[in-house]
């Protein structure tokens, strides 16, 4: 079958990767696509949101699946702008439909979502510039610190974690008042909580699921988890946290309600869950949901599924995922993501990445990268992320510890200490 996946980053490269090898696959397509998807499959110049663009490449192109991996087209609507059209309804999208979507799109959406199907978060009230009064009342109830969660999509800037009350009231005012312009017109502020994170993803075709391997993600840019937040700087999977009875309570409390809880709402959703967990004294809660795979988590995920992705993606868009196997291997999987001096602030692109060929034990997935005058050079902040196996973490981290001295470019940074807290 010829696939076309949509997107550009490390996710989108792990998961070009993985499905490159699978025997189902004829020819493999990604838009936009990096320096990296270019060696696996092909790259189509299209942004994952030119929907019109992509229409014309899947019908001149026979593609038989279109494989979402951003949240952008998506939100946008990409799944129904297929099942609308006469000559693309029958061709399956692995993502959800815009309505699904706004499970990320909206955090007031998947809040009330919770609440409807008694999932565990955080508890929450939602405030607009009409109830800021409310708003700034209701801080008052809380103890510190405070967070507040503008409701749209805001690029991963939309959450504030604020120390005192008085900083809370004075952000509360701002994001009101436009401060992430129409993403920020309704404000969530919710309790805060107190635990390790954990990433956890399904895959679902609406009825049945399949639990994929776990990971856990590094966000902050700077060591011991220190400075800003960022796309995430490594991941780590398993997670020692995450034993059987923690999965079970994940599957019971969260998991199974939020797929019968879409089905319940009408809401047609055959892709990725991700959840974004908290683990609050052994139990787990969500901090958030995600309509796709994280990143950096896929680049450490995909290393250990064993079985088919395709095969998979394939039981998702014919409805019988529970004929399909998933078979997981017990080794671990790690990634360090190399990036950008500068980077989540400001930085400079275009500098010539040197000796990936050097690498031996590790497996090197593009991020921010492209092609320019016949040579790889730097394209994003987040350039390359390094995946190893090992039998356990610290293994599999000293391999791609060691593999990411070996790639060069001009303000290489990489935290060494992925892996380490757990
Ligand atoms: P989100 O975009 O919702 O994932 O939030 C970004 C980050 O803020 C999360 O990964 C958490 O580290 C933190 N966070 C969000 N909500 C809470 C909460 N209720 N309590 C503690 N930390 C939170
Ligand atoms: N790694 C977090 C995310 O993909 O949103």
């Amino acid at each position: 079958m010829n696939i076309l996946l949509l997107g550009g980053g490390g996710r989108e490269h792990a998961l070009a990767w993985k499905m490159a090898q699978s025997k189902k696959v004829e020819k493999l397509y990604i838009a936009p696509g990096n320096a990296g998807t270019a060696v696996v499959g092909q790259n189509v110049p299209l942004k994952a949101d030119d929907f019109e663009g992509i229409k014309d490449f899947v019908l001149g192109h026979e593609i038989q699946m279109v494989v979402v991996g951003p949240e952008d087209p998506l939100v946008k609507g990409v799944y129904d702008f297929f099942k609308q059209d006469e000559r693309l309804k029958d061709i399956p999208v692995i993502g959800p439909s815009r309505q699904g979507a706004v499970l990320e799109g909206s955090k007031d959406f998947a809040k009330g979502f919770m609440q409807r199907h008694s999932i565990p978060t955080a508890a929450y009230r939602t405030f607009t510039s009409e109830t800021l009064e409310d708003g700034l009342k209701f801080l008052e109830t809380l103890s510190a610190p405070y967070v507040l969660k503008a409701d749209g999509l805001c690029a991963g800037k939309g959450v504030l974690i604020l120390p005192t009350l008085e900083e809370a009231r004075r952000e509360l005012k701002e994001m009101l008042g436009g401060m992430f312009g129409s993403a920020s017109s309704s404000v969530v502020i919710e309790e805060f909580l107190s635990g390790v994170e954990c990433s956890v993803f399904i895959l679902t075709d609406g009825r049945h699921y399949k639990i994929l391997p776990e990971a856990k993600d590094y966000k902050r840019i700077g060591e011991h988890d220190t400075g800003l937040n960022t796309g995430g700087m490594g991941s780590v999977s398993p997670v020692p946290f995450a034993t059987p009875e923690w999965m079970r309570k994940v599957e019971d409390r969260i998991i199974r309600p939020t797929v019968e809880g879409l089905a319940e709402e009408g809401i047609d959703y055959k892709g990725f869950i991700f959840f974004g967990l908290i683990n609050v004294d052994g139990d787990p809660k969500v901090i958030e949901y995600n309509v796709r795979m994280g990143d950096p988590e896929t680049e450490s995920v995909m290393l250990r599924i064993k079985s088919d992705l395709v095969d998979l993606l394939e039981g998702v868009a014919q409805g019988d995922l529970d004929q399909r196997t998933l078979e997981i291997d017990d080794r671990s999987a790690v990634c360090v993501m190399l990036v950008s001096g500068g980077y989540p602030e400001a930085y400079e692109k275009g500098f010539p990445i040197t000796g990936i060929e050097n690498v031996t034990d590790s497996i090197v997935f593009h991020a921010g990268t492209a092609w320019k005058d016949g040579q790889v050079v730097t394209a994003g902040g987040r350039v390359i992320a390094v995946s190893s196996y090992g039998r356990d973490k610290d293994e599999a981290l000293k391999l791609s510890f060691e593999q990411a001295r070996k790639i060069n470019f001009e303000k290489k940074y990489f935290r060494s200490d992925i892996g380490q807290d757990l």
